[in-house]
């Protein structure tokens, strides 16, 4: 006895409609098989799915009863692949886990709603390879459009769906083509002002803490060497590489800096995400170093997290939902308008202070000699 589970998988029946595999799962439930059942014709049940006004009380009864009783369920990828036209977007992004991530997602979700559309969101864990797979899932789709945080590799993928007429809106990635739309946040910027600040408490030992050459991390970095260059030689930035842009690469780059002689330590830490600074954090406390006492730190993003953190972080915020909304409709209007001039639109980032780098540097009081005053 088979499960009454519709299952659906896309395909024709030879009658340009949805193949359905429904009622026990295996055996195939089609329109025409709805249609034998209910005692009308295809045409019929086409109508039922798609003007059901222009059937009779009675007949849409009759149809209604056929559906049910066999479990159809339409297939709505096989509609939309007939149509050329989807009623949904793509959104592909790096990390799922980053509620950096989930917030624009939020602001993508609310635009495209507004528009009608839906959103399949698609996580690539940055490996161009899981991101290819998904480009194509989404072009088997006809989605309407695509937006990208694009992982770091070659972009032929993207191009092609552009060539084949599908918009592209790259996210949280500033476009180098003026014929490409984008929305992004100023991280140069973002990366000078989070050690300005630290280096305005009087930090001049500061530690980057981040990894990889992702765009967003690159021009953090840039930012932040921009900073310590414009204060003189007495600053210094050192870079701490971490295994991950997330809690645990943070949690063992803060117990490398630790664990590093007094003399040594960085007294402050900007991070490249409030993730990372999240670990930071847990781990200089654990190993009972103070903060900002003995070490200060900045994240960037400001996601809800930071100001709930056991010491409130300090953050680069950016406008999370909001990017999410101005990459939407930017895709929206591409989409609906052949006169749709590309737009590369930049936000600027914001430092919120909190606690963890509340206070200025405590200067080290110099060990006297024995018997001094
Ligand atoms: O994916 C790493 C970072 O890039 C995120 O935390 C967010 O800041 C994005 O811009």
């Amino acid at each position: 006895m088979g499960v009454k589970t519709p299952v659906v998988a896309a395909g024709h029946d030879g009658y340009g409609e949805d193949n359905v595999i429904g009622g026990s799962v295996g055996r195939p439930v089609s329109i025409k098989t709805v249609a034998e059942r209910a005692g009308v014709s295809v045409g019929t049940v086409s109508n039922f799915l798609n003007r059901p006004d222009a059937l009779s009380p009675a007949t849409r009864e009759r149809v209604r009863e056929a559906v049910a009783a066999l479990g159809f369920v339409r297939n709505e990828s096989a509609r939309h692949l007939r149509a050329g036209r989807s009623r949904t977007v793509g959104l592909v992004v790096l990390d799922i886990a980053n509620p950096f991530f989930t917030d624009v997602a939020r602001g993508v979700e609310d635009a495209a709603s507004e528009a009608g559309l839906s959103v399949i969101f698609c996580n690539s864990d940055g490996d161009p390879a899981k991101e290819g797979r998904y480009l194509d899932i989404l072009a088997e789709q006809r989605v309407r459009g695509v937006l990208i945080v694009p992982a770091d590799g070659d972009r032929h993928r993207i191009d092609a769906l552009r060539a084949r007429g599908v918009p592209v809106v790259l996210l949280d990635r500033r476009a180098t083509r003026a014929a490409q739309c984008s929305v992004s946040v100023d991280d140069v910027a973002g990366g000078r002002a989070a050690v300005e600040h630290l280096l305005g408490l009087g930090h001049l030992r500061v530690a980057f803490v981040g990894s990889g050459e992702a765009r967003q991390v690159a021009d953090r970095r840039r930012g932040a060497k921009d900073a310590v260059c414009a204060a003189g030689d007495d600053a210094a930035l050192e870079v701490i590489e971490t295994t991950s842009l997330n809690v645990a690469g943070g949690r063992a780059a803060g117990l490398e800096i630790a664990a590093t002689r007094r003399s040594s330590r960085p007294t402050a830490v900007f991070c490249v995400n409030d993730l990372v600074a999240l670990g930071v954090l847990q781990a200089l406390t654990h190993e009972g170093l103070e903060v900002p006492g003995d070490v200060a730190i900045v994240g960037y993003d400001d996601i809800d997290f930071a100001s709930v953190a056991a010491v409130p972080l300090s953050s680069i915020r950016q406008p999370r939902q909001q990017l999410g909304r101005a990459a939407a409709q930017l895709l929206v209007e591409e989409a609906e308008d052949q006169g749709h001039r590309h737009r590369r639109m930049v936000f600027d980032p914001e430092l919120v202070v909190r606690a963890s780098s509340a206070t200025r540097l405590r200067r080290r009081r110099r060990s006297l000699p024995a018997g001094g005053s």
